[in-house]
């Protein structure tokens, strides 16, 4: 049994906020922002909107592109960092409810931006393992809300949206599919990237607590040393256990975070950056959201042939890191 991909799409928000905007209220400038992240652009959820919002979209596209009705999905899992509610009710279920997969599960995976990564290889665990035959994977995030925009070391770096991929079993021959995947874990860096105040360590006393507490704080240095080491070096393990060699790698697919971490990772693992996939330009960093945009967009403008081999890797809080190889 394999575990394929049948489609995959995204949903943004329509407002599109440039660099710019920024300089006119912090002191910052889109040189900075484009020479230090090349970030050019991010979608920015409208307040009337929330993470369910965009996991509904695009959830319901990629069904919709794969031709899959709704009650045929066993699974739900939705990889995010900001859902709706502080805890449950959990995004997999509220979109459960709208999308009417009445015979689904539903759960969130808390893996920072590594989460989709994370979900592709529970889907594929879950497949061939037995437990289901259909299961949606969505990443998605409305990262401006929790995000201080009066910080201009972190502001910037976010947008919102989500994209869905559609995971089937398939017991035809061939080796199309999800092949392997790396999950790893560092949880010694857990406090590089936090909402402190607001969960059981830290509760929120009403009326009595800075604001600011609750918003997302990172140590961008020292994420980046993290990111370039563990993006660098988890490759080349993920191709040498599975006896590969980057020449046998169609596409890198990376977590969007910063295309600066991305060309160091590059360089450290001798890769050509041409392999790599980057449209951080125009969403920014969109935590779990941005690799299933990344390949909803490579589907849609043809840079993705059945038989190509994939990888894609990912870093975030947690902190946690990973990969998966798939055969697309
Ligand atoms: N505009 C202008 N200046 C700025 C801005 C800005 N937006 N942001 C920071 N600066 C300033 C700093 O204040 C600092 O000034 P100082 O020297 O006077 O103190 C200067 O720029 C240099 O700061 P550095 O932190 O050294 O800048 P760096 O080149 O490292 O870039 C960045 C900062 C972009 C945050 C980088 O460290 C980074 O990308 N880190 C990783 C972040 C990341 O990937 N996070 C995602 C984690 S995933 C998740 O789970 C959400």
């Amino acid at each position: 049994m394999r575990a394929v991909i049948r489609a995959v799409d995204f949903a943004v928000p329509e407002r599109r906020m440039a660099n710019d905007e920024f300089a006119s209220f912090l002191d910052t400038s889109d040189e900075w922002i484009r020479s230090h992240t090349g970030i050019r652009f991010r979608h920015i959820a409208d307040p009337s909107q929330a993470t369910s919002d965009f996991a509904f979209e695009a959830a319901r596209k990629a069904l919709e592109k794969a031709g899959v009705g709704p009650e045929r999905v066993d699974l739900i899992l939705v990889a995010t960092a900001t859902p709706d509610f502080l805890g449950f009710p959990s995004v997999s279920c509220i979109i459960q409810d709208r999308l009417g997969a009445i015979h689904a599960g539903a759960m969130d995976i808390a893996a920072g931006c590594t989460g989709f990564i994370y979900g592709l290889e529970s889907a594929r665990s879950f497949i061939c393992g037995g437990g289901a035959q259909t299961v949606l994977v969505v990443g998605a995030e409305v990262l401006s809300r929790i995000a201080n925009w009066q910080d201009r070391n972190t502001c910037v770096l976010f947008g919102d949206g989500a994209g869905a991929a559609l995971v089937q079993g398939d017991e035809a021959d061939g080796d199309r599919g999800i092949l392997r995947s790396s999950l790893r874990a560092d949880g010694s860096g857990a406090r590089l990237l936090e909402r402190t105040m607001g969960g059981t360590r830290f509760p929120f006393p009403p009326g009595t607590t800075d604001l600011s507490g609750s918003l997302l704080k990172m140590d961008g240095r020292q994420v980046y040393n993290f990111a370039v080491k563990a993006v660098a070096e988890g490759m080349a393990a993920m191709l040498a256990s599975a006896g590969l060699s980057i020449d046998d790698v169609r596409w890198v697919v990376p977590h969007q975070a910063n295309a600066r971490i991305i060309e160091a990772a590059a360089k450290r693992a001798k890769i050509p950056l041409d392999k790599f996939f980057i449209n951080i330009q125009e969403y920014a960093n969109t935590s779990s959201a941005s690799i299933p945009i990344a390949l909803s967009e490579m589907s849609a403008q043809g840079l993705l042939a059945p038989g190509d081999l994939l990888l894609t890797f990912g870093f975030g809080a947690g902190l946690t890191y990973g990969g998966n190889l798939i055969r697309w």
